[in-house]
């Protein structure tokens, strides 16, 4: 089956769930915690310290649950690719080790959440599996089995799965985990709503350090807090830990197919790239197969609509497709040794906590988030905070990433100023373009209805030039990943003021010729 492109990319997470609508802060006020970001880590941290009897407070910029965690494949793994090899071969047996348990503990953490509340929420146990079509994977493959096994994880060999597909053999792991992530933190939202308030169309745009922590959102608004929690995804708060220099975007593209054959059950992904990864979704008329694939780096000068292009293609290969109802695309973060950061913000923050960094495994990492960061507040200390610390020197092993990421950002930073602009400057309806005039970089789009809409294409973060996502019809940054209407608006950080609109764009109007 053949794209349809014309309409924008839909997330049947949030199609298939209301919006909410919690109030935004219009009034200064003293809290004991407050959490910046009402996305899966933002909720489920809430939920576990609500029962401590502290004042909590959830600061969201846009509505809860519609950021990253409305884009996800929602997996609740601990397997995470081969990961646990990777780990053991930088840092050793124990790392590996309370990883695996960390993100074993977190399935299980759901499993009881939702049982207590009884939130009806698609909750079902599958197996996962990580394949290969590539010989030269498979000694990684068995040693995952072996490594896996020596953990205490339910980890198994298969040489083969149930797809027509020449595959030379894949590792399992028993008793994990998918659902429905917005039906999930929407009950959960409710749930907690008595003890947390949770604020919407509230960002937070700036922290200041004094006795307390002093937070103030884009409406002037203070938030006055003992400790602050930052789960924004991405942190936007730049005085220190230099995070913009730690964590990298990736983007992923879903789509979500309608076809003759019943899914076989089971969460697939490969071991080699491009990276393919299945899960299916039972829907109110039949069942939606999600069909994934990435991980392109993030705004890029490309057109955007092939990279759903090649994923229909490999469904195409596997199933009879019948439909494509839905397509969306993600993006998420990825640290220098692919372990997130939770923890203290840095080592000298014992009041300011992170939770970043999920790589594209952020259902089971939330969970680890709210559990060891609850820990930290409560307790003192968790069982994975070695794992998972920030500030963890063993980071300088992946200099290597650290070095070629960060030459990236350097290099989209000249590489936007000094690219060639087009001369035609004519647009059609459904195009953009960047233009260039009296040193100013303008960013042109022509809407379906014929309507010019204008911005200034240099990122508000920290002045990376960014570029055209064609697919989703947005201005991407490709430094640090911000994300940004067609008129400027922020759909995602870690950004947190809007595009200028332009200081020539009266000249380009007149230019732009009239008969597109
Ligand atoms: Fe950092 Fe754009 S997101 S420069």
């Amino acid at each position: 089956m053949d794209n349809n492109f014309k309409d924008l990319p839909k997330s049947y997470w949030l199609d298939s769930t209301p919006d909410t609508n919690y109030p935004s802060l219009e009034e200064d006020i003293n809290v004991d915690i407050v959490i910046i970001g009402g996305g899966l880590a933002g909720l489920n941290i809430a939920y576990l310290l609500q029962k401590e009897g502290l004042k909590i407070t959830i600061l969201e910029a846009d509505r809860i649950c519609k950021g990253t965690t409305a884009y996800t494949t929602a997996k609740i793994t601990s397997q995470h690719g081969l990961i646990y090899g990777k780990i053991q071969g930088k840092f050793g047996d124990e790392i590996a080790s309370l990883y695996g348990k960390a993100n074993e503990t977190a399935i299980k953490m759901y499993e009881d959440i939702i049982n207590k509340n009884q939130i009806d929420c698609d909750f079902i146990y599958e197996s996962a599996f990580v394949f290969t079509q590539d010989d030269k994977y498979m000694e990684k493959i068995e040693d995952e089995v072996e490594i896996a096994s020596n953990i205490g994880i339910d980890a198994f060999y298969v040489d083969e799965i149930p797809f027509p597909m020449d595959i030379k053999g894949a590792i399992g792991f028993n008793n994990q985990a998918q659902f429905h992530p917005r039906k999930y933190i929407l009950a959960l939202a409710n749930i907690i709503q008595d003890k947390v308030q949770i604020y919407e169309n509230t960002r937070a745009v700036d922290i200041e350090e004094d006795n307390e922590y002093i937070i103030t959102t884009e409406q002037g608004k203070k938030v006055k807090a003992k400790k602050v929690i930052i789960a924004s995804h991405y942190p936007f708060y730049n005085k220190k830990g230099m995070y913009f220099a730690k964590i990298f975007p990736k983007k992923s593209y879903i789509v979500g197919i309608e076809a003759e054959e019943k899914y076989p059950g089971g969460m697939y992904i490969n071991a080699e790239k491009p990276t393919r990864s299945l899960r299916h979704q039972n829907i109110p008329n039949g069942e939606l197969i999600l069909v994934v694939g990435g991980y392109p780096d993030v705004g890029k000068k490309e057109d955007t609509n092939k990279n759903y292009d090649a994923l229909i293609e490999f469904a195409n290969n596997i199933f009879t497709v019948k439909d494509i109802p839905y397509r969306w695309s993600t993006q998420d973060y990825i640290t220098l040794d692919e372990i997130p950061y939770i923890g203290y913000f840095t080592s000298d923050t014992p009041n300011m906590y992170i939770a970043t960094g999920f790589q594209k495994w952020g259902m089971t990492n939330s969970m680890v988030s709210a559990m060891l960061i609850k820990d930290l507040i409560i307790d003192g200390k968790s069982p994975w905070q070695e794992v998972y610390n920030p500030s963890r020197k063993n980071i300088i092993a992946s200099a290597k990433n650290f070095i070629v990421e960060n030459l990236n950002v350097a290099n989209q930073l000249l590489d936007g100023k000094l690219s060639p602009l087009p001369e035609d400057i004519s647009l059609k309806p459904g195009e953009a373009k960047i233009i260039k005039i009296h040193k100013e970089r303008i960013g042109a789009y022509r809407d379906e209805e014929g309507v010019l809409h204008f911005v200034n294409t240099t990122c508000t973060h920290m002045g990376c030039e960014l570029n055209w996502n064609s697919a989703e019809r947005t201005w991407d940054c490709p430094c640090h990943g911000s994300i940004f209407d067609i008129d400027g608006k922020i759909i995602q950080g870690p950004a947190v003021e809007p595009l200028k609109a332009g200081n020539n764009v009266n000249t380009i109007k007149k230019l732009l010729k009239e008969d597109f």
